[in-house]
């Protein structure tokens, strides 16, 4: 697979530090990227949205309330909205209510502070990343470190974005060819939960592409398009050779490829990861955190060789091993 050649030894699998190192720094800040890296990860995750002006800012969300300190800023005060994002009334503060100017006067804040108590610690201090402050971190630190770290970045709402005339793919590629990083080399690979976000960006560039498939519920696009299928639609044989047509691989949800039961073990892995590998598709995984289920398919492998080629040599990836608190 394309990816693993960043890796080439499948019995050591890619790491993606999600979100960064989310389990030890706010998610989504250079200090969160830069630890991931720090602690081995081969891809740092920035998720991506974008500002008032068309730049793109790593955020989990555009709506900033839980992940900034914008609450305290009063000068932002009258900025405060509801707005309707794929369908879901939202309350709070929008990155695209906000110039880059703006969102650079704030700072992150933890957003899962009952869970990531420690990370609360850095409340207030670190800035908004740009997509290119991120491409800027890992071409130095590969530098610094003599091996290739890749980004990740996946596309937030790029439906919503394109209908308030803040389209993504535009600013994505832009800033991709301007680091030339936009070839099937390049240690870039572009997830989406959007189909047609996808489908346009394969139309404006080489960089390999992820179509992220979760355990429920339609893809938005789908919801607006009219389109019946669902996530779970998408890991037929059928829907993956679609899907093969215009991404390199597809980011499932661990669950849909390797199902648990009641008690949490770990199942046989279903035909999913089989049936994506017969069309080409690379296969990664999220989210795997600091839990046991890596040394639960480690254990596995050592146990079935059978097994040995539906997990180890299957999975090309995995998303956060143990950085992911
Ligand atoms: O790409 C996998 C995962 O990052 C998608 O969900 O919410 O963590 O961005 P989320
Ligand atoms: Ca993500």
């Amino acid at each position: 697979a394309a990816v693993a050649s960043q890796r080439q030894d499948h019995d050591e699998p890619l790491v993606i530090g999600h979100r960064g190192a989310s389990g030890y720094r706010p998610e989504h800040t250079l200090e969160s990227y830069r630890l991931a890296i720090r602690l081995g990860a081969d891809f740092i995750e920035p998720d991506l949205v974008s500002t008032k002006d068309g730049k793109l800012v790593a955020r989990h969300e555009n709506e900033i309330s839980g992940t900034t300190n914008v609450a305290d800023h009063p000068e932002f005060a009258a900025r405060k909205t509801t707005k309707t994002i794929d369908g879901i009334a939202v309350t709070g503060w929008f990155t695209e209510d906000f110039t880059l100017a703006e969102l650079k006067t704030l700072r992150a804040k933890e957003r899962l502070p009952q869970v990531r108590v420690a990370n609360t610690a850095f409340d207030g201090q670190l800035p908004i990343p740009t997509l290119q402050e991120v491409i800027d971190l890992a071409r130095a630190e590969s530098k610094r470190l003599g091996r290739t770290i890749g980004i990740y970045p996946e596309t937030k709402h790029p439906t919503y974005f394109q209908s308030i005339g803040l389209a993504l793919e535009e600013p994505l590629v832009r800033v991709l060819r301007a680091n030339d990083l936009t070839r099937k080399s390049s240690p870039v690979i572009v997830q989406s939960f959007e189909t047609a976000n996808l489908r346009k960006l394969a139309r404006m560039t080489d960089v390999r592409l992820a179509q992220l498939i979760d355990a429920a519920g339609r893809p938005y696009d789908f919801v607006v398009a009219g389109d019946p299928r669902t996530y779970q639609d998408l890991v037929s044989p059928a829907n993956l050779r679609w899907i093969s047509g215009y991404a390199d691989g597809i980011g499932a949800n661990k669950n849909l490829l390797v199902p648990r039961d009641a008690t949490g073990k770990l199942l046989a892995p279903t035909a999913v990861i089989r049936d994506a590998h017969r069309y080409g598709l690379i296969v990664h995984a999220w989210t795997f955190r600091a839990e046991n289920q890596f040394l639960a398919v480690d254990h596995r492998i050592g146990t079935d060789p059978n097994a040995r080629g539906d997990i180890t040599s299957e999975y090309e990836l995995f998303f956060s091993l143990g950085l992911d608190g």
